[in-house]
């Protein structure tokens, strides 16, 4: 059994997408596959068409209510079973488990049935919690789409930092595969983009992409997977090479094993896997320009890509693409206040412009719409926003808040 992690903390990348239709084309392709859904927001269900609020999730799992096998909704496609996830998953991010074990409970409970799959997919949330951490330390593959738009990319070193830290905790390889997804090529600033994440990510970028289409909303309207729902469309034929490619990796790659023991001694922290892509298809523009480099070599990309982003943003800006949002503090008077997120790679006040009147502070970014991360720093302090009751746990035992920005209108939140 192999274990496919689909994380990225960032929202509406096509995580669930890709999930639910890499699982698909696999079970088309007569293999056993376990779609586990780690998402409280249960999308995995939805894009089957098996939601059910009620449902028993991982949750009974981790607590002892339920063993695995009891929760797994069986073939809800071809060669496809769902353990389905509640917003009772939520409350998984604060179970009280012993340090050591942390990262290790899904592993766990996935052993028994190991023989009974040959892929495990996970949906990951957009958060980097618990249920993430858990599904990263049972990978034998992490697979991150990344969306081809402006912040696309932001939070990924994060990513990379976290698959590392375990690497070196579970002393065994995990490898990362970057899929570029919502790919409008017709556009200057996505080819740009896309050449960008070939730079950046050298080898981990897969020679695959999913194109940005309506047939993919459609299809999770009616509860199926874009083979069932259109299967001739250009879409369905790129989860079906998504597929090809994960299979003849992971098959190659026989040796680790994310749910089994732990491995003793470190493999090379480079990918040992190598690309192979059966489908034949070349895909021009993310093949890699970038030599191993040190420090320096990764210093200059990521100042050509700052460059690019900037010049994008402000095209963007010019398009109406970007949108203005205020946040508003009223209870803050004399206090140094700064905003740190996902959304400035969390240095503290970075693209953000402050203003101070009558005993408020407002900060002012501009975003794409999209979900964000947040924390502020008062006076020194990393803390949550004390007036947005939205939140989610990150890993440093604390909270980070979340901002939704929505498409087509200023938002303010007071
Ligand atoms: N390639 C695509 N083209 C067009 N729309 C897409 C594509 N991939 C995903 N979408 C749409 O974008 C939205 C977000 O996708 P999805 O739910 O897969 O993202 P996610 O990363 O799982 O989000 P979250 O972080 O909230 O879990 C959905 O409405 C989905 O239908
Ligand atoms: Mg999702």
């Amino acid at each position: 059994m192999k274990v496919i992690a689909v994380a990225n903390q960032k929202g509406g990348c096509g995580k669930t997408t890709t999930a639910i239709n890499l699982a698909a084309c696999l079970g088309k392709k007569e293999q056993r596959v376990l779609l586990l859904d780690l998402d409280p927001q249960g999308h995995c269900s939805l894009g089957f068409g098996v939601f059910n609020e009620d449902a028993r999730d991982l949750y009974d799992v981790f607590t002892g209510e339920a063993v695995l096998e009891d929760i797994i909704l069986p073939d809800v496609f071809t060669g496809v079973d769902v353990v389905p996830a509640t917003k009772t998953l939520q409350a998984a991010e604060n179970l009280p488990v012993r340090r050591d074990e942390r990262d290790r409970l899904l592993a766990k409970y996935l052993m028994p049935i190991r023989d009974r799959y040959d892929y495990v997919v996970i949906d990951c949330p957009p958060s980097m919690g618990l249920l993430c951490f858990n599904a990263l330390a049972a990978a034998d593959l992490v697979l991150i789409p990344i969306e081809m738009s402006l912040f696309g990319m932001h939070g990924i070193d994060r990513m990379y930092d976290v698959v590392r830290e375990l690497r070196e905790r579970h002393g065994r390889d995990i490898p990362v595969r970057v899929l570029p997804t919502l790919v409008d090529s017709r556009t200057r600033l996505c080819r740009q983009f896309l050449r960008e994440i070939g730079e950046r990510f050298a080898d981990d970028v897969l020679p695959v992409m999913v194109q940005f289409t309506v047939r993919l909303k459609e299809a999770a309207r009616q509860g199926l997977p874009v083979i069932a729902f259109d299967p001739t469309s250009t879409v369905a034929v790129q989860y079906g090479r998504l597929a090809n490619e994960t299979m003849s990796m992971l098959q190659d790659d026989a040796a680790t094993d994310g749910v089994g023991e732990p491995a003793t001694g470190l493999p090379e922290a480079t990918a040992a896997v190598q690309h192979n892509n059966p489908a034949n298809e070349a895909v021009p523009v993310l093949q890699s320009h970038a030599t191993p480099g040190g420090m320096e070599e990764s210093r200059k990309r990521l100042g050509t890509m700052k460059r690019v982003f900037e010049e994008a943003r402000s095209r963007l800006s010019r398009q109406g693409g970007l949108q203005k949002v205020v946040l508003r503090f009223y209870d803050f008077t004399g206090r140094d206040v700064k905003l740190a997120g996902s959304f400035n790679d969390w240095r503290p006040d970075q693209g953000v412009v402050t203003r101070t009147a009558n005993g408020i502070v407002e900060k002012i970014v501009m975003l794409m719409p999209g979900t964000y991360q947040y924390r502020l720093v008062v006076d020194g302090l990393w803390q949550e926003d004390p007036s947005n009751p939205e939140q989610v746990s990150n890993y440093s035992g604390g909270y980070n808040s979340v901002l939704q920005v929505e498409e087509e209108h200023a938002t303010e939140h007071a």
